[in-house]
């Protein structure tokens, strides 16, 4: 098995061999960007599948005694890469056979291409150890929320997480997680390129079955440093995802790594105050248009004054440009708005911004001389050499 993360978009760059000519269909769905073949048996005799990081087998394109035959040639592999069954048939036999490799799964049709990307995405979890922090520390937690609808604080808090994986000398593999809590629909996996794989709905009522090993199955991976947490588009989640899930998610994501950012819902939810009460800095994302600033000082208000909270949320003036188009507030005219000094501002450059998203990845990797890039570092530096705010544990789940 390789030990290289999965990149960004799932099986990027991976080579894949696919038994069965009907698989070709998913090239371009959840097989995109891998070094795809479609084999046959006289692929299996010439090579075996010591070349392949991922096998999938079509059930319905074989009889079952030759399948029992592919699953035997996989058993007797020293590491076989991890394969996956789909079909309508399924025989038993085989099914058994293949579930006792130590990395294996079964599809019964019919299945969509999400239910295959999810399966792959499990399999081919990545296992490098996640750096964890230090015996008995947490991660440092920052989240991030918008004050008004498309302020930037997606796009801030991916690339706050991408500059603190490089701002430590050597970078440190795995120590970073960005978690995207806009379980309907956030955008964060789109942003990136990924494929978002956390499903939280089955473990609402059995939140304490998440760990580090089911977390994991949960992570997609987007860089050597880089983890992301992200849900499978779901339109009712808020409804059904539990409370003590989403907590549980974050205290173990902080048990788990050095750093954890969030991307954290505008709209309040049963879980808000309490996971910005496990976090260390909020921040504030606010575009420099009245509304937003009054919106942006109503949210750092309602934050100050929940119960529990021991600190201030910072607020970040997200777009600035050097040439407003039609009046804006000055800086100073929006500190005033805001009754309190903004910690940092943000560069406008949409150029940079909606070519990162177009080609997917950060603004830090396909524009990396934009002013937004500089603009983060300086935040992120100024921010991660202060003394840890943080009082509380993160919240357990109850
Ligand atoms: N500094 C910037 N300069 C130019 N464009 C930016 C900048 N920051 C964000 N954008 C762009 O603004 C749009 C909205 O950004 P983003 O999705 O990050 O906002 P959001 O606050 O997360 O929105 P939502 O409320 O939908 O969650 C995107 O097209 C993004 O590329
Ligand atoms: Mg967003």
């Amino acid at each position: 098995m390789s030990s290289q993360p999965t990149p960004a978009g799932g099986l990027a760059g991976r080579r894949v061999l696919a038994l069965g000519k009907g698989l070709s269909a998913l090239a371009d769905g959840p097989f995109a960007g891998a070094h795809l073949e479609i084999g046959g048996l006289e692929r299996l005799s010439a090579l075996g599948f010591a070349d392949a990081e991922l096998i999938v087998i079509d059930a319905d394109a074989w009889e079952p005694q030759t399948l029992e035959l592919i699953v035997k040639a996989l058993a007797a592999c020293p590491a076989p890469p991890p394969a996956l069954l789909v079909g309508a048939h399924l025989p038993t036999a085989v099914v058994r056979g293949l579930l006792r490799l130590e990395r294996s799964d079964v599809l019964d049709a019919p299945y969509t291409d999400d239910d295959i990307a999810s399966a792959i995405a499990a399999l081919m979890v990545d296992t490098t150890p996640v750096s964890a922090p230090a015996d008995g520390a947490v991660a440092r937690c920052w989240a991030i929320t918008g004050a008004v609808g498309g302020a930037g604080a997606t796009t801030v808090a991916i690339e706050i997480a991408n500059a603190l994986c490089t701002r430590q000398a050597p970078a440190k593999d795995r120590s970073v997680c960005l978690i995207d809590l806009n379980l309907a629909d956030g955008a964060a996996a789109a942003y990136l390129g990924a494929n978002p794989t956390m499903k939280l709905a089955e473990f609402s009522q059995s939140a304490e079955r998440i760990d580090a090993a089911m977390l994991q199955a949960f992570v997609t991976p987007v860089s050597k440093q880089l983890d992301l947490l992200a849900a499978i588009r779901d339109p009712s989640a808020f409804d059904t995802v539990s409370r003590e899930a989403v907590l549980r998610v974050l205290e173990v994501a902080c048990e788990s790594y050095e750093w954890v950012i969030i991307d954290m819902p505008r709209h309040r939810r049963a879980w808000t105050l309490e996971a910005l009460g496990g976090c260390d800095e909020v921040l504030v994302v606010s575009e420099l248009t009245v509304p937003a600033l009054i919106a942006a000082r109503a949210l750092s208000d309602e934050i100050d004054r929940a119960p529990g909270s021991d600190r201030k949320p910072r607020i970040v003036l997200n777009r600035l440009a050097g040439r407003m188009f039609g009046p804006a507030p000055s800086m100073s005219e929006a500190e005033k708005a805001l009754q309190r000094k903004a910690e940092a501002g943000i560069s406008s450059d949409w150029e940079a911004a909606a070519a990162s998203v177009n080609l997917g990845g950060p603004i830090a990797t396909h524009r990396p001389k934009s002013k937004i890039v500089k603009d983060v570092h300086a935040l992120v530096e100024r921010l991660a050499a202060e003394p840890v705010r943080r009082v509380v544990q993160p919240q357990k789940a109850a």
